[in-house]
């Protein structure tokens, strides 16, 4: 065994790595996406220059994980698969998701929810989670309440958006009032009190421990979802949850907001999906194909949901996976030190042009294969045991959207975003300014 330290990133390193990794990240928003810095990040392609950083990194020193010297704690970065693979497989212990600047951020609006929790907390947590979002089925057993809801609001959009054109604002108004629906039931379409107060909590855990706590609305935030809970419907996922034990320490309460966030940051992949299709014929063929054969009500969409896991690879809504070492942990390169704070990098992973072909390109029947061992790992979703457990749910309400919208219609998307077959798609996707023509198919 070797006893020695991990192999540390050399003078300069740690600082280029903060500057071109860990700030444009947390610029962007890691809770609440910022408009402006989306907007920089894809003008001066500031993430291709974060994966090209840390590809070097990883040349220079391919043993591993690398440790930053940072003047606040030690900090790893997991560059290889294999040790990507021992830190999630190996997740909550010795690696925990309540890293701290993930226990500051989500403090904010969900303090005891599974992300931020431990131990028996944790597992409770966990179970209630899996449970009600149903994560084990790639279809959930309240589809057949969800897929109506889905088709309805595409619906609606659509009639909006035919004159003028679908933009982000449209778009995400739809998704929300969608998600509401899933949630707390139909009555809930409008309720954007909700909404607000998460957004605020979640513009102010963009700052983490910088920011003051407003303590009016936190404490405001529980007692509004609590009476969502009381009043929700049967078909939703809160009325869902009502049925299952929620006793001890499960925290009911504070799983919620978690469904309303990440749901929310779905509208991301679905709209980034609908954009490059607009942009891409060859791909926009067998997936509205599909949307037309579909006699499942939008349950079995396996090429719209390979399309959404593909967009996910190159714009992953959650590009940092933080851990933090709970004991020291020996490597075959050397000894990682206890509470080190470890990041997985998403899109390093998912833009890694020295391992995966066409790394750039938009290639959906990717989604559709099985992951090879020791292939290189896909993980939008992160990957383990702590794994989203939202991920099927996700690609089941965005795939069903898609194939609503892309039936009968036929959409552009505005040239200043250069999504065209044969270019390399940029690093970031700035789904705030997207902008797409919608028209009836031709009659053929
Ligand atoms: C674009 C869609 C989504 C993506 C890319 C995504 C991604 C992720 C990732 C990467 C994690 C692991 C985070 C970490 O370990 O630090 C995670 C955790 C989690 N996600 Fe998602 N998620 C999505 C949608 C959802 C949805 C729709 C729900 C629920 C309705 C959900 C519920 C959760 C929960 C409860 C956890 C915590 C799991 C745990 O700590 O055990 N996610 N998600």
């Amino acid at each position: 065994m070797n006893q020695r330290p991990l192999p540390k990133a050399t003078v300069g390193e740690p600082a280029a790595v903060i500057a071109e990794v860990f700030l444009p990240a947390a610029a962007k928003g890691p809770l609440l996406r910022r408009p402006r810095a989306v907007a920089m990040a894809e003008r001066f392609g500031l993430d291709e220059r974060a994966v090209r950083r840390l590809q070097k990194l990883h040349s220079r020193h391919p043993a591993g994980p690398v440790l930053l010297r940072l003047p606040f704690r030690h900090q790893a970065l997991a560059l290889a698969p294999d040790h990507l693979r021992y830190i999630l497989g190996h997740s909550p212990a010795p690696f925990p998701t309540a890293s701290s600047e993930k226990r500051a951020a989500l403090a904010h609006f969900e303090p005891r929810n599974v992300l931020i929790s431990h131990g028996p907390d944790r597992a409770a947590r966990r179970r209630l989670q899996e449970q009600v979002l149903d994560a084990g089925h790639p279809v959930h057993q309240l589809a057949g309440h969800f897929m109506p809801i889905v088709r309805g609001e595409a619906e609606v959009l659509l009639r909006r958006a035919e004159p003028g054109g679908l933009d982000w604002a449209a778009f995400v108004e739809s998704w929300d009032r969608i998600l509401r629906r899933v949630v707390f039931g139909d009555h809930a379409r409008d309720d954007r009190e909700l909404t607000d107060m998460l957004t605020r909590l979640r513009a102010d855990a963009n700052w983490a421990f910088l920011n003051p706590r407003r303590t009016k609305l936190r404490n405001r935030f529980p007692t509004a979802i609590e009476e969502r809970l009381a009043a929700a419907e049967e078909g939703s996922l809160a009325r869902f949850m009502a049925g299952m034990d929620t006793s001890g320490k499960a925290a009911p309460v504070d799983q919620v907001p978690q469904w309303l966030f990440a749901l929310g940051n779905a509208a991301m992949p679905a709209s980034r999906t609908l954009a490059v299709l607009a942009a891409r014929g060859e791909q926009a063929g067998p997936a509205r194909q599909e949307a037309r054969r579909d006699e499942t009500g939008g349950r079995h969409l396996p090429y719209l949901r390979s399309c959404v896991l593909e967009v996910l690879r190159l714009w992953p809504t959650t590009p940092m996976i933080l851990r933090q070492t709970t004991r020291s942990v020996q490597w075959e390169d050397g000894v990682m030190p206890a509470r080190c704070g470890v990041l997985i990098f998403v899109p390093y992973f998912g833009r890694d042009d020295r391992h995966l072909d066409h790394a750039h390109d938009f290639r959906p029947g990717r989604g559709l294969e099985e992951e090879k061992p020791g292939g290189w790992p896909r993980i939008p979703f992160s990957d383990g045991p702590a794994a989203c457990p939202g991920k099927q749910l996700t690609l089941l309400l965005t795939s069903a959207m898609l194939a609503h919208l892309l039936r009968d219609r036929q959409f552009t998307v505005a040239p200043h975003h250069d999504l065209a077959p044969g270019k390399p798609l940029p690093g970031t996707l700035d789904h705030f300014s997207l902008r797409l023509a919608v028209e009836p198919l031709p009659t053929e």
